[in-house]
Order: structure tokens, then C-alpha cells, then sequence
């Protein structure tokens, strides 16, 4: 095993050299930002939607305030997000960030700070119920205030913003967000992409044309190619254009998947030595054996139309799947097809690219290829 720090990286955010291509997608964020828009992305999970816009935020040295959504069950802890998203693009020290919110605070709430292991401080606010609406309203319009008052214009990501429309929040929030105009601005991301959807593009939803919609695609095939090469090379061990092409066949670009496979196969490989047929398999192996279970849980969420469809996708590429042999070979019907693909689109298993059905996630598939049909 190499005593070197690996090339490669999956799990968190990607900074720096584990950071591949995304030029032009940061440069839009930058320039839309810059000309005050508020940007809409949504893309699959471990897609790398908040590496992106970390990188072009660190890029662009705005202050910026980012809230993650992810688990956030009711207003109060909606609340509370947001304001400790804000105790901490302060950069200060506690008592400072304390003082700062006693001056700009009309409403009194109590200010709470725990500390993490680290000694990191977490921010929170006491409030009775009568308060809530207000303390959101004053909260959500801090970066605005700011703003007015000072040549900056501060950026808000509101990233799993899916997660609101499970708090009914919608409209107050549009509300706020609106009367901010171009002082403060906005980055949106999401993960489901049929409720991100809802959410933006219904005419009857609070956010309808509210924003700039940046759609962002798998990282191109050259760009990976030199990405991985590299980080082989660098670190004095060997992979050939073959290896590359058999990672990008089963990943298609997809962020997390590239970097996982490439993680494990450059650890497999001693100091020095190439990647062969044997490392290549038994590092595919390893690799859907861990991600097996999440992908049997999937699997199970399905109906049994869907798993049917599903296979019938995947068997026909994604094209033609009403054609009259291949529903006869899975034994369905065009209603009853019909009725399970709009089903695993909602469900954001699958999505259409042109007349071609494709899923959303690229292991999954391998998965469901190399083990379930
Ligand atoms: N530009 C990139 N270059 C190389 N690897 C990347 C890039 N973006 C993402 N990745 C890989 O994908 C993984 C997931 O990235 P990230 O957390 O940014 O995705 P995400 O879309 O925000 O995921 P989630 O929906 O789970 O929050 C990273 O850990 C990294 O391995
Ligand atoms: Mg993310």
C-alpha cells in the first residue's frame, strides 16, 4: 500500500486537487451572481452540486451564507439554520457575534451557543411561538440590511431546498426573497429534481420564474481521462487508457462514482505498479458490495411494475420501450408501463434525456446489471 495521501476523493465536498474541470459552469455562477440573479441548480445526489458552487463562491469573495436544508423537520429548526448559518459567515468571535445580532435584532429572542468537540460554536434562538414569523421575517432580512447599508452583496445557498416543501414555506419565503431584489442573492440547490420542479417551473408554485435554471451535466470523459491519469502518475503508479474508459463506461462522469472507483483501484495498486484486469474486477467488486445494501433498499421501494419496467428500460437502452416484443417479453401492457415510468420518474429514479430513458444514477444501474438481471 502507497504511504502517499490517495489522489482521489468521495464523500464530502471536493476542493482543490481532488476539484476536476467545472470551468464553465463556475463561471456562469460567478457572472450571474455578480449581476445580481438568483440561480436554480438541481442534479442528482453525490452529483457535486455543493462543491460547485462552494468553489465558485470561495472564487468570487462575497460573503456568503450557506444553509444545508437537509433534515430541517419544522420552522423553528428552519429558523435556526438560518441563524446560525449567519453567527458563523461572521467570522468573529462569539461575543462579538452576540453583540452584532443585540444591535440589529428588533425582537429579543435569547441567543443560545453550544460548542462542538472542536470547540466550533453552534448558534441557536429561544422564542415563544407568537414570535416565529416575526423572528423568521428578521433573520431572512439580516443580508438584506447588510446589504443596504454596506458596498457588499452578500450571497445566501439555500442548498436540499427540496426539503421546504415539506414545511409549507414556500410563500413566505418567496415573499422575503422578493423584496430583496438584486441586493442579495440567491443559489437554490436541489436534489429531487420532480419537486425542485414543482417548486420552480409549476405557474400555480411560489418560486415560478423566480430564477436562473443552470443546468449542470456529468464531467466530460477527456476531462475525467486527465483527472485520473494524473493522479496516478503523479504518485508514480500506472493506468491505462483501457482502465480509464472501463471507469467512465460504468460511472458516465457521475462525480462520486469516478472518484470512488478510482479511490479504491489506485489503493489496490502496490507502490509502483499498473492497474490490471484482476485489481480493475475485484475493485468493482468491493464497490457494489458496499454500496449493496442502499441499492437493495432502493430496489424494495419499487413497485413490482416498476422493478419490471425498470428492467425493461435498461434492457431496451432506454429507447422504444413501447415497442410491442419487448413489453410482451416483460409482460406488460402500454397503461400499465405507461403508469410505472411516470411512477420512477416522480420518484427520481430515472429521466429522460431526448426520447431516451436513462438512470439517474449510473451505479445503480451497473448494480442492477451485474446482480438483479
Ligand atoms: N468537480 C468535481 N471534481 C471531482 N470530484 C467531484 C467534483 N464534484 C463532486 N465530486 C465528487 O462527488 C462527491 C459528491 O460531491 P458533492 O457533495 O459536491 O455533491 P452533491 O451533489 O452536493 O451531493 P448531495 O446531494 O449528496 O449533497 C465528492 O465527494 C467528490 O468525490
Ligand atoms: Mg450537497
Amino acid at each position: 500500500m502507497s504511504s502517499t495521501k490517495t489522489p482521489f476523493y468521495y464523500g464530502g465536498v471536493a476542493e482543490e486537487n481532488y476539484f476536476c474541470n467545472r470551468v464553465e459552469e463556475i463561471e456562469v455562477v460567478k457572472k450571474d451572481i455578480n449581476n445580481g440573479l438568483n440561480i436554480l441548480i438541481y442534479a442528482p445526489r453525490r452529483f457535486g452540486k455543493t462543491s460547485l458552487v462552494l468553489k465558485a463562491l470561495k472564487e468570487l469573495n462575497n460573503r456568503y451564507i450557506f444553509i444545508d436544508l437537509m433534515g430541517i423537520t419544522d420552522e423553528i429548526e428552519f429558523i435556526n439554520a438560518y441563524f446560525n448559518a449567519i453567527s458563523i459567515s461572521l467570522e468573529t468571535t462569539t461575543e462579538k457575534t452576540v453583540r452584532y445580532f443585540k444591535k440589529v435584532l428588533k425582537i429579543r429572542p435569547n441567543i443560545n451557543i453550544t460548542f462542538d468537540m472542536e470547540g466550533s460554536p453552534s448558534y441557536s434562538l429561544s422564542f415563544t411561538k407568537s414570535e416565529k414569523g416575526n423572528v423568521l421575517e428578521e433573520i431572512m432580512n439580516i443580508p438584506f440590511e447588510h446589504a443596504k447599508h454596506s458596498k457588499e452583496k452578500p450571497i445566501v445557498v439555500l442548498d436540499e431546498f427540496q426539503e421546504v416543501s415539506k414545511l409549507n414555506l414556500e410563500e413566505k419565503l418567496r415573499s422575503l426573497i422578493q423584496l430583496h431584489g438584486n441586493k442579495v442573492s440567491y443559489i437554490f440547490l436541489g436534489s429531487k429534481k420532480s419537486i425542485m420542479q414543482k417548486l420552480f417551473f409549476n405557474k400555480n408554485s411560489a418560486f415560478y420564474k423566480s430564477v436562473k435554471h443552470l443546468p449542470i451535466k456529468g464531467i466530460a470523459s477527456s476531462e475525467w481521462s486527465s483527472f485520473i491519469k494524473k493522479g496516478f502518475k503523479n504518485n508514480g503508479k500506472k493506468i491505462s487508457d483501457k482502465f480509464i474508459k472501463n471507469i467512465l463506461s460504468i460511472s458516465k462522469g457521475f462525480p462520486y462514482y469516478t472518484q470512488q472507483i478510482a479511490y479504491e483501484l489506485y489503493n489496490s495498486c502496490e507502490p509502483a505498479s499498473a492497474v490490471d484486469d484482476i485489481k480493475m474486477k475485484e475493485t468493482l467488486r468491493s464497490v457494489l458490495d458496499r454500496e449493496e445494501d442502499l441499492f437493495l433498499q432502493e430496489w424494495e421501494n419499487l413497485s413490482i411494475n416498476q422493478r419490471k419496467a425498470l428492467k425493461l428500460i435498461i434492457t431496451a437502452n432506454g429507447e422504444n420501450l413501447y415497442e410491442g416484443k419487448i413489453m410482451d417479453q416483460f409482460n406488460m401492457n402500454s397503461s400499465i408501463l405507461k403508469k410505472a415510468v411516470e411512477g420512477l420518474v416522480n420518484k427520481d429514479v430515472i429521466d429522460k434525456s431526448g426520447k431516451r430513458y436513462y438512470m439517474q444514477d449510473p451505479m445503480f444501474e451497473y448494480y442492477l446489471h451485474e446482480r438483479l438481471l
